[in-house]
Parts: structure tokens; sequence; C-alpha cells
């Protein structure tokens, strides 16, 4: 299966050094972890994610939070990159590509990019609480724990605090890091491409919109409109591993 691709957007692609990618759900929906407006099933289907990923729930339900998001770390652990992932991973032998996503997964990193910035934290990043520090016992985590609907979260072993995950909620700022590093990216691009995601969440979703306001051409790969197709030079009405893949295939081709 492959995908229509305008060539003037190939074209841009091979003229370009810098590849800035921004990404979202849509992203990893091939590997099998579901976007968040897609429905949950089985033991989660009842809650809704919204109301789970905020400081509210957390401040309500701590064992709660923490169970889904335990749950959330299992499902990405179990699933792979999808050749979406790879594409981007590949394109590193001929461009720079640097990857800003809203993902809390591991997926790009685990195709072999190498510049992945997360907008929206880790779902393998849980931190103190109270006092920050990073939390390295995760992994010793009993497996039934995804299994149920509260698993207390462990305590800091310096201060004693709850653990939380290592995500941005609702609410909450973006990591100045990851912020500071995906801003540079978008200004200095040659070319964006924008995969996967609704473009409807804050800040994140205004990096596209600085670059098409410099004139940087933005190539939205995704099967559905979004509200950044606004401002994307091509649209591509095809999935990540399917628009991604095809992307490559049309540089090595003629490249
Ligand atoms: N926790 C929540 O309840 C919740 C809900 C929505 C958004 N968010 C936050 O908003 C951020 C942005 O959301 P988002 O845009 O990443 O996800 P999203 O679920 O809002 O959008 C997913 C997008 O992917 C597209 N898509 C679906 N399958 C695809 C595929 N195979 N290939 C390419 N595109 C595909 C859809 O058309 C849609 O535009 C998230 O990182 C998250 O932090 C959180
Ligand atoms: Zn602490």
């Amino acid at each position: 299966m492959g995908a229509e691709l305008p060539d003037d957007a190939v074209e841009a692609m091979r003229r370009a050094e810098v590849v800035t990618v921004f990404t979202g759900a849509g992203m990893s929906a091939e590997s099998g972890v579901a976007t968040f407006r897609d429905v949950e099933t089985g033991l989660w289907q009842r809650f809704d994610p919204a109301q789970i990923a905020t400081p509210e729930a957390w401040a309500s339900d701590p064992g709660l939070v923490w169970a889904w998001y335990q749950w959330r770390a299992h499902i990405v652990h179990e699933a792979a990159p999808n050749r979406g992932h790879r594409a981007l991973a590949d394109l590193e032998r001929t461009h720079t590509v640097l990857i800003a996503t809203q993902n809390v997964d591991d997926l790009h990193e685990r195709a072999g990019s190498s510049s992945v910035s997360h907008l929206h934290g880790s779902l393998f990043a849980p931190r103190c609480s109270n006092c920050a520090r990073p939390y390295q016992g995760i992994d010793a985590e009993p497996e039934q724990a995804v299994h149920e609907l509260r698993v207390e979260p462990p305590a800091c072993p310096a201060c004693l605090s709850p653990v939380r995950p290592g995500v941005v909620w609702f609410g909450e700022g973006l990591p100045d890091d990851a912020w500071r590093s995906a801003a540079s990216a978008f200004t200095f691009a040659d070319v964006v491409l924008v995969v996967g995601t609704s473009g409807v969440v804050y800040p994140a979703a205004g990096l596209p919109e600085r670059a098409a306001a410099r004139g940087i051409p933005v190539i939205e790969f995704n099967p559905e409109p979004s509200a950044l197709t606004g401002i994307a030079t091509h649209s591509i009405r095809a999935s990540a591993a399917v628009g991604l893949s095809a992307m490559l295939d049309a540089l090595g081709a003629s490249g």
C-alpha cells in the first residue's frame, strides 16, 4: 500500500538539510497504542483519560492515576515501533532529523531516532511529587499491578513522598529543556513534518505554526484533517506508517 506524495513535497524534502518533526498519538496508533480520542477497552473503559491526566485526579486519587499510567506503560512496553517510526530513524542517513513529540512513549527512541524532545514528558521517567528526584525503582513493580484499578505509588527514597508519573498533565507547564530545544528546532528547520496529531493542545501546537509563519514548508501526515491542516503546505492523507515510508522510498528512489 502506498501514498500519493506531491512532487513539491518530495522536492522540498530532498533539498532540506534539517527536518524537524512534530508527532502526536497517531504516530504510535499503528504500533497498537491507542490515541487519546479512541475508546479504551477492558478495565479502563469507563474512565475518561482527560479526567485522569490532571493534577486534580492525582490529588484526589493517586492510586488510580498511578495504576492508569502503569497500564499505559505496560501497553507501550509490549508495543514495537512501526514503519513510520523506522522511516524517521532511517531519514537520519541523509538528513538532520529533530523530533519534538507529544507522545509519552519511547517508540521513536526504540526505532533509533537520536534527537527526541518529549514535550509532554515520558511514561518512563517517574519522579518524586515533592522533591522531583527521578525514581529508578520502576522495573521492580509487580507485573500484576497492570491489572489493578488502584496501585499505591512507590515512596521516594529521599523524602518518602509519593512518586508521580513523569508526564505533563493538563494545566501544567512543559519541561524547560524539551521546550527550548523544540522551539529552536522549529525556527531553523528547512522542512517541518507534522505527523498524527490533532493539533489542538497548546503550547505544543504553536510550534509548527511558528515554522509556517517563517515560511518553512510544513508537510502533514494524517488520514484526517486536523487543526494544523490550515497552516500545512501539503497534507498527505495517509497513516504515519504508510505516508512516512512512502516518503523515504520516494527520496531513495530518485535521490
Ligand atoms: N489525556 C488526555 O485525555 C488527552 C486527550 C487528548 C490530548 N491529550 C494531550 O494532547 C496531546 C496531543 O494530542 P494528540 O494530537 O497527540 O492526539 P489526539 O488523539 O488528539 O489526535 C490523534 C491524531 O492522530 C490522527 N491519526 C490517527 N491514526 C493515525 C495514523 N495511523 N497515522 C497518522 N495519524 C493518525 C488522528 O486523525 C488525530 O488527528 C497529547 O500528547 C496529550 O498530551 C491528552
Ligand atoms: Zn522526594
